[in-house]
């Protein structure tokens, strides 16, 4: 199958990562607007309006950009663009899945992350590289948990949400769609606005730039 990533920063290169750990893809190159190079990591390095226009022959994508917002909108872009294309859920082989828990098109498990029993990943959603998702807990379409954070069981994640690094979420806590939680702060109750959280407990910081939002319906 062969597979392409879209994005070409950091982020992409930890996916590049996980999709050649997790087998069975042939990576056929990044996709970037701008392109500096003809090749990136060792693999080709396309133009996005160029490869969207084209449509070359590739069976599935995996949408590498960290800023929630903007994943959303270009997977909404692709599938537009290539309908038959896939956006198959990519696992680390270090990841501990339950076999009770779900993951959704296009969401990526780093390594050594952990989603437990009747956890939710959503659509484009990104647990990093050491995050725990507790039983029952649902991970929002398009959230992030960053590297090292912790949802407790039964947490709410909302849809674009970002949790940062090593963040905690206590259980059963709801986390208000586009809210951020700060590196290592503690969501001790719910967080009921699209803003900007962080301490321990955590509190109100700024509101959200609310320019720029997930919207799962489109
Ligand atoms: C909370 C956060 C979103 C704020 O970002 P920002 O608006 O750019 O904030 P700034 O860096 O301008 O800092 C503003 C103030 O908040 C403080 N601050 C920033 N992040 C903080 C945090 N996580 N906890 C406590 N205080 C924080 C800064 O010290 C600064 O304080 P000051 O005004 O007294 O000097 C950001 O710092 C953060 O924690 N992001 C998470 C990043 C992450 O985990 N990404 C995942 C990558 S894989």
């Amino acid at each position: 199958m062969r597979i392409v990533i879209f994005g070409a920063g950091g982020h992409a290169k930890v996916v590049c990562d996980v999709i050649e750990a997790f087998g069975g893809f042939t990576v056929a190159g990044f996709v970037t607007p701008d392109p500096e190079a003809a090749t990136y990591l060792g693999y080709p390095l396309h133009r996005e309006e160029t490869f969207l226009r084209t449509g070359p022959a590739i069976d599935a994508a995996a949408i590498a950009i960290g800023d929630n917002a903007v994943r959303w909108r270009v997977a909404a872009q692709i599938r537009t663009a290539l309908p038959k294309i896939a956006f198959p859920a990519l696992v680390h082989p270090t990841a501990v899945i339950s076999s009770r828990a779900i993951l959704s098109e296009g969401s990526i498990v780093m390594a050594r992350a952990v989603v437990n029993a009747a956890a939710l990943v959503g659509r484009f959603a990104i647990v990093n590289t050491g995050a725990i998702l507790e039983h029952d807990s649902r991970l929002g379409d398009g959230a992030h948990l960053a590297p090292g954070s912790v949802v407790g069981g039964a947490g709410q994640i909302g849809d674009g949400c970002l949790v940062g690094i090593g963040a905690t979420v206590r259980p059963g806590v709801r986390m208000a769609a586009g809210s951020v939680l700060g590196a290592g702060a503690v969501a001790v109750s719910h967080l009921e606005e699209m803003a900007v959280f962080v301490g321990v407990p955590a509190v109100r910081m700024k509101q959200r730039n609310q320019t720029r939002t997930i919207a799962p319906e489109d």
